[in-house]
């Protein structure tokens, strides 16, 4: 099939239903030892391409490219879109890209999810079913969302003639927005996952399910800090906090009383706690500046994981793994320890993936490694 005519399907695709899931059948079409994952952030743009190999899905090749600033603040116009397409497209050009095909995880602070109870229904039925009972939940119209869900368990405690179900759902115009800028870039995407299903499939395929440990999963980008919780082996749980790295960039521009761009550097250089971490202090002290929005943010955690065991979703959280860019923030595994009184460790999502070290640049990969969790995800 020619690229025209597979655009032609996913527009009528998208047109006709709102189920992500729909996709996916297309990709068959596609059978692939090579897959390329890719995540657009609101900061960077992720990509993870793995190739087949007799030792499961290896990395090959990973891109990490921040999108211009100015841009990545504007919401949504044509320019941003364009800018993005052609970040994509100059990534592609230096990684020596030759595949055209990928698979996105969408990200989205509008993204929604909860888990609601239906009664136990056929495979036919569940979709028809979700849909209705999405329509009292999602708090945008279904009309404009595109809905993806998976079976959390179906012999729940209430009754074995009831199913619990997490429904998640994205704004459709933010769907079809990621489908402009692919289109734009000349790629094709052969599948689309929400970002927590992503993250979900990256963490499982690292850290096997262990039923002694209740992992909550911090994803802190630029905008957005999400809260991701999996139990039995699928997404439990998701929470957007609207507090992130662009934040602590924010307040530290204000503090120290210099432009964003200086702060960025200053905040990427530093640590919360220079001395003793036995580093070298350099520039000014940062902690007492981002203090209150970390202590903020701890409390938004705290509060989320209240949520879930009050709700009994899941048992105590008794450890956290910490990804996006803004865990790089040096000292921030050890502040949130402190707070959340739970183990915090700065996740690897390619802890148990094999890697191709001619083609792969270590240095690289390690420090941006923990950004590459949904764009893995979406790749697998
Ligand atoms: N070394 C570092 N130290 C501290 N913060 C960092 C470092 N490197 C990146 N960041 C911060 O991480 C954030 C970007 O993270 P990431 O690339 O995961 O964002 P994103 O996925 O594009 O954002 P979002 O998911 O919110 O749309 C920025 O705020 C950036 O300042
Ligand atoms: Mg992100």
């Amino acid at each position: 099939m020619d690229t025209k005519s597979y655009w032609e399907k996913i527009d009528q695709k998208m047109d006709k239903v709102r189920f992500l899931d729909r996709l996916h059948p297309l990709e068959r079409l596609f059978e692939e030892k090579v897959k390329i994952g890719l995540d657009i952030g609101t900061y960077s743009i992720k990509m993870v391409q793995l190739k087949d190999t007799p030792k499961g899905p290896t990395l090959v090749k990973l891109g990490y490219k921040e999108i211009p600033k100015t841009l990545s603040e504007s919401k949504a116009s044509g320019t941003e879109q364009d800018s993005i397409a052609s970040v994509l497209r100059e990534l592609w050009q230096e990684q020596k890209i030759k595949g055209r095909r990928v698979r996105l995880a969408v990200s989205d602070s509008s993204i929604y999810s909860r888990d609601i109870s239906i009664p136990r229904v056929t495979e036919e039925e569940l979709v028809k079913a979700i849909k209705w009972q999405a329509e009292k939940y999602i708090p945008f119209s279904i009309d404009d969302a595109i809905v993806d869900f998976q079976t959390l368990r179906s012999d729940s405690k209430k009754g074995s003639d009831q199913m619990e179900i997490i429904v998640v759902a994205a704004k459709k115009e933010t769907v079809n927005k990621y489908l402009t800028v692919l289109k734009e870039a000349k790629l094709i995407p052969t599948n689309l996952d929400v970002c927590p299903f992503a993250v979900v499939k990256s963490f499982l395929k690292n850290y096997p399910v262990n039923k002694e440990e209740m992992v909550a999963v911090i994803d802190i980008g630029a905008k957005v800090t999400s809260v991701i919780i999996a139990k039995r082996g699928s997404l439990q749980f998701v929470r957007n906090i609207e507090l992130a790295g662009s934040n602590f960039t924010q307040v530290l521009a204000q503090g120290l009383n210099v432009e964003k761009i200086e702060a960025e550097k200053i905040k990427k250089r530093s640590s919360l706690y220079p001395l003793e971490m036995d580093e070298k202090k350099e520039g000014p002290n940062i902690f007492p500046i981002i203090e209150p929005l970390l202590v903020e943010l701890a409390q938004e955690i705290n509060r989320s994981f209240a949520y879930c065991e009050t709700e009994q979703l899941t048992q105590r959280i008794n450890k956290v793994i910490l990804y996006g860019g803004g865990a790089r923030l040096k000292g921030l595994d050890k502040f949130l320890k402190e707070k959340l009184r739970v183990p915090v460790e700065i996740g690897n999502p390619f802890k148990d993936i094999a890697i191709d070290r001619i083609e792969v640049d270590t240095p690289i990969l390690d420090e941006v490694s923990s950004s590459l969790m949904a764009a893995l995800g979406a790749a697998l």
